[in-house]
């Protein structure tokens, strides 16, 4: 019996991205079925019955989403962050759960320089505004995104500095990166900051009004991770107390129509979650997915799992 895997993309991939799968899935002698662009989670339920596979973005892989799918052997996350699959239920089931590391992050990367670009040429107004070279720009965290904004940044002629506990100092210097050794220090000297954290438990609501407000006169923070890691109330009280800061991001907060009213020259979002949304990512990450299903199945290749 042919080996059934499921795309489901409620944000789809480009058409390049999906026709590249469909040649893997097909040469493997695989069955591939597409949901796109589905109406509601209940649709995404409901679809999932004979799926040994699953190729998703941020869909939400929920334990009712795992119930509903008997054969479930591996779920792909076409992307970097997991926080939208349940990993605990996903291990009681034995389903493997893999991201694909590294794929779409030059894509989310370049985001952040139009982002901050937007902000400092005052939304392309006409305006003067500002430029980004001889500013700091201050990462938290330096992994696959961050290191590519270090090396666009430099590029800009920005200095560059992060904060990872987890990355030695080492290998940060090495990049020409400074390291600093508390995320205070990082908003203290950041004229830019730009988040690169999961939303794992300890980085929920973590960028708050005390974290936020050491922030330089004039300074943006920049959020193309997670929304779920900005306290929305301190934010709130961090734009309503600092008339210099600004805040801009592709994940928009559940209070974008409030702060958008409020503080139209100082906010902005994207329509869409956008980041990792260009054709080159797109196909890195679906390929990649792709591919490490193959493997799986072939193989026993689990070497990209996240529920270990
Ligand atoms: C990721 O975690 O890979 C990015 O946030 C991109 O998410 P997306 O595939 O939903 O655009």
């Amino acid at each position: 019996m042919a080996k059934k895997v499921m795309i489901a993309t409620v944000k789809p991939f480009a058409p390049l991205a999906v026709d590249g799968i469909r040649k893997i899935m097909k040469g493997a002698g695989y069955e591939l079925q597409i949901l796109e662009s589905y109406p509601d989670q209940q649709t995404f339920v409901n679809a999932v019955s004979e799926a040994e596979a699953l190729i998703i973005r941020s869909d939400k892989v929920t334990r009712e989403v795992m119930d509903h799918a008997p054969k479930l052997k591996v779920v792909v996350r076409a992307g970097a962050g997991y926080d939208n699959v349940d990993l605990e239920a996903a291990s009681e089931k034995g389903i493997v759960v893999m991201n694909t590391p590294g794929q779409n992050s030059n894509a989310v990367a370049e985001l952040v320089f139009g982002l901050m670009i937007y902000m400092a040429r005052r939304a392309y107004s006409g305006k003067a505004g500002s430029e980004l070279k001889g500013k700091t720009i201050g990462l938290q965290a330096y992994g696959n995104v961050g290191r590519n904004v270090a090396r666009v940044a430099h590029g800009f002629g920005m200095d560059v500095l992060a904060f990872d506990p987890f990355v030695p100092a080492e290998s940060i210097r090495k990049d020409g990166v400074e390291p600093v050794d508390s995320v205070e220090a990082l908003y203290d000297r950041s004229d830019y900051v730009s988040l690169h954290i999961p939303a794992v438990k300890a980085t929920i609501k973590s960028i708050n009004f005390p974290l936020m407000s050491r922030m330089k006169e004039g300074a943006t923070l920049v959020n193309t991770a997670r929304k779920e890691v900005i306290d929305e109330d301190g934010l709130k009280e961090m734009l309503e107390k600092r008339p210099d800061f600004r805040y801009v991001s592709d994940i928009a907060p559940d209070c974008k129509d409030e702060l958008t009213a409020g503080y139209p020259d100082r906010v902005f979002f994207t329509a869409k979650k956008m980041g990792a949304q260009t054709l080159e990512a797109n196909v890195n990450a679906a390929l990649a997915a792709a591919n490490q299903i193959l493997a799986f199945f072939e193989k026993g290749d689990v070497t990209f799992q996240v529920n270990k």
